[in-house]
């Protein structure tokens, strides 16, 4: 990959589909160096570019994800955006597990990982959480749970390492438009539920969080620290 050691290094797990691959095209379009890992990484939601290499990574194997990180050559910021749903199947033990372990403690392992390349650039981490940090969901309860534990882990971890420069926040994306929500999307009554609570009256588009996702990274932003900014189009107002 064209790594150019004076410019930064970003990755973004999750990055090989929608917010994640939308992310990794922001941060290259601006000149980073991107990596990309996730599943599926030559799949068709894969994002394209000279600066972005796509990597195919199961973030449960905590191991490959260790060694992964330890081996980048820098890093200055770590975007988080690796998730799935499993639906109800989340109400069975191994189906919550695995929920629980991609959305948050890979989150965890990923951060800690990231930590000494991250105090050495004085860079951040940037988590992603969801509408379900603030709701509940019967119909999901494992995601539900998981994103609620990612806005208190952002803000547990953007404690740990604050007064050595590195910064940690999440966005909280309303509905967005990617490959996870196709279901909702083409569900009439549930999407016409959804946009009728929306004042926006649309679907978000992945990259309007990926810019977040960006200005929570850039200068502009460097005394933002453990926030977590909505992004939903004023979802949550209604
Ligand atoms: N789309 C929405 O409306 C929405 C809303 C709120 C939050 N989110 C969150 O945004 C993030 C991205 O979701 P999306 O909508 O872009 O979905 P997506 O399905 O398009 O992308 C999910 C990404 O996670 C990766 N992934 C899944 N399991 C993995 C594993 N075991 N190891 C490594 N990578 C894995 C996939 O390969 C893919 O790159 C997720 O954390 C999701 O919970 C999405």
């Amino acid at each position: 990959m064209n790594l150019l050691s004076n410019k930064p290094f970003i990755l973004v797990t999750g990055g090989t589909s929608g917010i994640g691959a939308s992310t990794a095209l922001h941060f290259a379009d601006a000149g980073a160096s991107v990596l990309a890992l996730g599943l599926d990484a030559q799949g068709p939601h894969a994002p394209c570019h000279p600066r972005i290499q796509c990597l195919e990574l199961d973030v449960c194997d905590s191991a490959q994800l260790k060694q992964t990180i330890a081996e980048l050559p820098r890093l200055d910021a770590l975007i988080n955006a690796a998730g799935i749903s499993r639906h109800e199947q989340e109400y069975q033990p191994e189906a919550f597990q695995q929920v629980l372990h991609i959305n948050l403690t890979a989150v965890m392992q990923a951060s800690m990982a990231a930590a000494t390349h991250l105090l050495q650039s004085k860079g951040c981490i940037v988590n992603v959480a969801s509408m379900y940090s603030y709701f509940g969901s019967k119909d999901r309860p494992a995601y539900s749970a998981s994103k609620g534990g990612i806005v208190q882990l952002t803000r547990s971890l953007a404690q740990t390492w604050a007064e050595a420069g590195v910064r940690v926040n999440a966005v909280a994306p309303g509905w967005i438009a990617t490959p996870l929500s196709e279901g909702l999307m083409a569900d009439p009554d549930a999407s016409a539920s959804i946009l009728s609570r929306t004042p926006m009256q649309r679907w978000g588009q992945a990259s309007e969080v990926a810019s977040v996702i960006g200005f929570l990274c850039s200068p502009a932003a460097s005394f933002v620290n453990g926030a977590v900014i909505p992004v939903d189009g004023g979802y949550l107002t209604a």
